[in-house]
């Protein structure tokens, strides 16, 4: 099932008809992990009312405090807390695992994760290093349980939309050129500020852009060839230490991928805007889609458009496309309420389009490829890089 087979529009007439909060929990969540996107992750569960969560392992108190406050002193839907990784694996009732942690940790939990043989839910990137990356994708051949990775970014509005009318509908023939953007404020607050250095994070382009390298990937349909990137740190964090340690992320980057089946694309970073702003702009032969998101770090709310510019095409000028407001608010602008019903369809035994390990992992190509070419001043050619890193069973193996 391809995620755009169903409109933004027809998925927020869904919305309107159902009853939210749901009612019908079917089955049950561990969280390990509840800073925040771990608690987006209880309150959009907890909106949709297919699952309850049953356990909680965080060892940061003030997470847990928090995640604990989401559940409105309602003693009867309050989960188990744990005090470690080990018991809450051993111990929890769960029907699925979702790894929320900080960016460095998702390799050794899912190596802890894996011997429940419960399907998992994991926090993308799925990984901060490239070979652990692939290392995944190999364990998830053999795994019992499925792996879904937390990429949603295909489930907003306006980019639903955008590949129904490229991919689907073919309102612009075979696709040329793909260019994205975010400009958006710095990286917020985390605990201990793991987001503030490339060794627990990946890197900005892994950590924070593998969701726009996983859209591109998916608009291009083939693998990219070769990689070129221009970034740095010019703004944020400059000065900023923690525990006696300087930040050194990027906060502005500029990064052109080639593919092999002859699509071009590109991709703009800046994070010292005061709002968000995403942009996706596809070309072929018939013209050009436009999908957008403006959105606000100071206030709720967001807009979802797109405009399709093909000569008589009904959205020639652009048309809102936004999620229905409860789902709207309840995180990432609605996308993360439709990642958790696919979560709950894959549970159901039935195929959904989430991110699978495979395209997480040609995200994190992508993104650390751009991170090396920023590096090195160079164009990587992907073929060689995964060679030299031991990796050309990826190029060989897996066609994107
Ligand atoms: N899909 C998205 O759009 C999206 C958005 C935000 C964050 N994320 C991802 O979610 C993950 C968490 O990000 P966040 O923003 O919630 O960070 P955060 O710092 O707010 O929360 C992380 C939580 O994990 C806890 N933690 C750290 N190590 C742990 C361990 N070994 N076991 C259990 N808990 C541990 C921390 O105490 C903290 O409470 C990251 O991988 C991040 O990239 C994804």
């Amino acid at each position: 099932m391809k995620f755009y087979l169903e409109s933004a529009a027809q998925r927020s007439a869904r919305v309107e008809e159902m009853a939210l909060p749901g009612t019908h929990p079917e089955f049950r969540f561990l969280i390990i992990g509840v800073g925040m996107i771990g608690r987006e992750h209880i309150q959009v569960t907890r909106l949709l009312g297919q699952a309850r969560i049953a356990g909680l392992y965080d060892p940061d108190e003030g997470s847990i405090a928090a995640a604990l406050a989401l559940f409105n002193g309602e003693v009867e839907a309050n989960p188990i807390v744990y005090n470690s990784l080990e018991k809450a694996l051993t111990d929890c009732d769960a029907d699925a695992i979702l790894i929320c942690t900080p960016n460095y940790t998702h390799y050794s939990i899912i190596e802890q994760a894996r011997k429940t043989n419960l399907p998992l839910f994991v926090e993308k990137p799925m990984a901060t290093k490239l070979d652990e990356a692939a290392e995944l994708v190999q364990l998830g051949r053999s795994y019992a349980g499925f792996i879904q990775l937390g990429m949603q970014y295909r489930f907003k509005s306006q980019y639903t939309e955008a590949f129904r009318e490229v991919k689907l509908l073919r309102s612009l023939g075979d696709v040329k050129t793909v260019s994205m953007s975010e400009y958006r404020p710095p990286f917020l607050d985390k605990v201990n500020q793991w987001n503030k250095f490339n060794e627990y994070s990946g890197g900005t382009l892994v950590e924070k852009c593998c969701h726009y390298f996983d859209l591109i990937n998916l608009m291009a349909e083939s693998r990219p060839v070769s990689v070129y990137g221009s970034g740095g740190q010019a703004v944020n964090f400059l000065d900023f230490s923690y525990e006696g340690r300087k930040s050194d992320i990027h906060d502005h980057g500029f990064v052109i991928i080639n593919y092999e089946n002859g699509v071009r694309a590109s991709f703009t970073l800046n994070m010292f805007s005061q709002e968000l702003y995403e942009e996706l702009i596809i070309g072929g032969p018939q013209g050009r889609v436009l999908a957008a998101e403006y959105s606000s770090f100071r206030h709720a709310g967001s807009r979802g458009l797109i405009k399709v510019e093909v000569e008589g095409h009904a959205d020639y000028d652009f048309r809102d496309v936004s999620y229905p407001k409860i789902v709207e608010r309840s995180g990432h602008h609605g996308a993360t309420f439709f990642e958790h019903e696919a979560l709950i369809a894959q549970l159901r035994g039935q195929e959904t389009d989430s991110a699978t390990l495979e395209q997480g992992l040609w995200a994190i190509i992508v993104a650390s490829a751009a991170q090396e070419s920023i590096e090195s001043q160079r164009l990587i050619d992907i073929e060689s890089y995964l060679a030299d890193r031991g990796l050309a069973w990826v190029w060989n193996e897996l066609k994107n």
